[in-house]
Parts: C-alpha cells; sequence; structure tokens
C-alpha cells in the first residue's frame, strides 16, 4: 500500500515536469542560450541583478508586465547587457517567464 502511494506521488511529479515544457526552455535559454547566461548574474545577485527564486530582489519589477520585462531585457538595463540580439523574443520570454516562475 505505501509502495503504491509512493508511485503515485511519482508519476503527479513526472506529469507535473511535462506539463511545463515551455517553462522547460525557458530554463535552458536561461541558463545557456546567451552569452553571458541569465543564470550568470541572475543566479547570484551580480550587479546587484535580482536574484531568481527570490522575489524580495524584484521589488516593484514584478508589477510589471511580461512583456515590459522583455522589452527590458532585448535592450539591456542598468549593468544588463541588451540581449535582443543573441535570443529571439519567444526565448526571451521564456526565460522571463522561467525566472518569474521560480518567485512563486
Ligand atoms: C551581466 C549580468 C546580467 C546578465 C547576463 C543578464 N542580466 Fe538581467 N539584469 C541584470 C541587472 C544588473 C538587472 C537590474 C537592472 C536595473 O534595474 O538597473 C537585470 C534586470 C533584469 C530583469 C528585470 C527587468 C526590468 O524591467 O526591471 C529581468 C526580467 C532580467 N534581468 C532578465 C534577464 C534575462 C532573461 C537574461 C538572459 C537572457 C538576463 N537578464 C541576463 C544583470 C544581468
Amino acid at each position: 500500500m505505501k509502495k503504491s502511494l509512493a508511485l503515485l506521488g511519482a508519476a503527479a511529479l513526472v506529469m507535473a515536469g511535462s506539463m511545463s515544457a515551455h517553462a522547460a526552455d525557458g530554463e535552458s535559454v536561461y541558463k545557456g542560450g546567451t552569452v553571458p547566461t541569465c543564470a550568470s548574474c541572475h543566479d547570484f545577485g551580480a550587479a546587484e541583478s535580482p536574484r531568481v527564486g527570490h522575489p524580495g530582489d524584484w521589488g516593484e519589477r514584478l508589477d510589471k508586465s511580461v512583456d515590459e520585462l522583455v522589452e527590458t531585457v532585448k535592450g539591456g538595463q542598468g549593468a544588463m547587457p541588451p540581449m535582443g540580439h543573441q535570443a529571439s523574443d519567444e526565448e526571451i520570454r521564456a526565460a522571463v517567464e522561467y525566472m518569474l516562475g521560480t518567485l512563486e
């Protein structure tokens, strides 16, 4: 009985994972889609970038729409270089959505 419950739990996890295929793309853009990678700054808060997994770092940025955030990333801001020439709008959007997903 215990074993079958554990199996059910594992199956639910697998299903949750495959439902977010889009987020998985975002994760690979975030981790390896650009040079430097988004992760190289946003994993650690380099140059005071808002970190993934730390909602408190984001402040007012959380009030922006995804479109606005994507525009900022494309054009660069402060210490963040413009990323628009390295990744498509869709890729940047997926990476931003992945990042926002870590804040929930
Ligand atoms: C060289 C370091 C660096 C890299 C690489 C980098 N960022 Fe940033 N990012 C920053 C910094 C610093 C800020 C804060 C800029 C500011 O508000 O002055 C920022 C801000 C942001 C914001 C908030 C934008 C807003 O409207 O306030 C988002 C979203 C973001 N980055 C996503 C990304 C994504 C996606 C990538 C990869 C495609 C990326 N960043 C790559 C340093 C970086």
